[in-house]
């Protein structure tokens, strides 16, 4: 199959390039690297021992976009080109709107262009707002708390109708609970730009000596030790359920929204005990008050990726801190030069 990868230098982009390149297909990445480095394509094309197109280019850019896209003839996109950051998005909302629901527009009318009938798009777990009840399973009702969320909603809505319309269209909205840790290579990794709003980056950098320590938000939860309680999963199981998906969008017609996560929750301290036993270093933290908007627990029912992909993820906590010991401790400044 031919794959087209919005956002494909990223994070999760990355990871799951280089396992679809082990699956032979062939890959066209558009990226514009306002998020990520051309120095990860590099880094994949030496572990995969294969060679895939790059385009530079921004998903609002319509032309280059289409362009791209008609050049390279895709059976299927990968779309994770989007802004991800909740906090930012309250802030400048515009900009969210604009990047993940007009770019995704974009994506749509480049691929309708190139007569591709087939997207995978990387949604999210925030996509049902405040949990009504655990785990959660797709048919969990669909809320939006902040502007992220409410750019995932819409651009699942749009993938809806868009796939009801056209004959023959596919659409796989994976859902993804919290994607951490690192290829096994310890070459790719996750590199946010500025201060990492996410738990498993924070730990990291506090680790290599980068932060001084971490904050715990909130030690008066309903939970049991107090501290918030996620579903994260390893960053290369989740790459895998994007080949899974690949291949199911293939086969199927339709539109269909999968929870990617592990189904076990796991809370912040655990967090910091796995990757203090992980890396060897110490997580120096205090607790302090609750980050609002945060939930006490979020994990998933991952039961339909397993009878509708055949996915299951196979990589426990342990596994998550020691790759992404392995990233950190290897590249203490990401892709920037030491
Ligand atoms: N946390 C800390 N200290 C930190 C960072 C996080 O204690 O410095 C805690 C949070 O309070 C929470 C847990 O660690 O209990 C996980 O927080 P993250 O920010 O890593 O992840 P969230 O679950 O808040 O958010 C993630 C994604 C969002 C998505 C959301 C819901 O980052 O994009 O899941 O699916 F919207």
């Amino acid at each position: 199959m031919r794959v087209f990868l919005t956002g494909g230098a990223g994070y999760i982009g990355s990871h799951t390039l280089l396992e679809i390149l082990s699956k032979a297909h062939e890959v066209c990445v558009y990226d514009d690297y306002s998020n990520s480095a051309p120095v990860a394509l590099m880094r994949v094309e030496r572990l995969s021992n294969r060679t895939f197109q790059a385009v530079t280019g921004d998903v609002l850019d319509q032309g280059s976009l289409a362009k791209a896209l008609v050049d390279f003839k895709p059976d299927v996109v990968v779309h994770f080109a989007g802004k991800k950051a909740v906090g930012e998005s309250v802030a400048k909302p515009l900009m969210y709107y604009e990047n993940n629901v007009v770019g995704t527009l974009s994506l749509l009318r480049g691929m309708e262009a190139a007569g591709c009938k087939r997207i995978v798009f990387s949604s999210s777990a925030t996509v049902y707002g405040e949990p009504q009840y655990l785990p959660l399973d797709e048919k969990h009702p669909l809320a939006a708390t902040n502007p992220y969320g409410q750019t995932k909603l819409m651009v699942e809505h749009i993938l809806r109708d868009w796939c009801a319309a056209r004959e023959g269209a596919s659409a796989v909205l994976l859902r993804y609970f919290n994607p951490v840790g690192a290829h096994d290579s310890g070459q790719i990794g996750e590199d946010p730009n500025d201060i990492p709003n996410n738990l498993m980056p924070f730990v990291s950098q506090v680790a290599v000596g980068r932060r001084a320590k971490l904050q715990v938000f909130g030690g008066d939860y309903d939970t049991k030790d107090g501290t918030g309680v996620r579903d994260y999963i390893h960053v290369v199981d989740l790459a895998k359920a994007h080949a899974a998906a690949i291949s199911y969008a293939e086969a199927h017609k339709g539109c269909e929204a999968i929870n990617v996560g592990t189904g076990q929750g796991v809370s912040v301290l655990d967090v910091v005990k796995a990757f203090e036993q992980g890396s060897g270093q110490p997580v120096p933290y205090e607790v302090v008050a609750r980050r609002p908007g945060d939930v006490a627990a979020c994990y998933a029912d991952a039961s339909k990726a397993e009878s509708l992909l055949g996915w299951q993820a196979t990589r426990d906590l342990a596994d998550m801190c020691e790759t992404a010991w392995k990233w950190q401790s290897q590249n203490p400044n990401g892709y920037a030069a030491p």
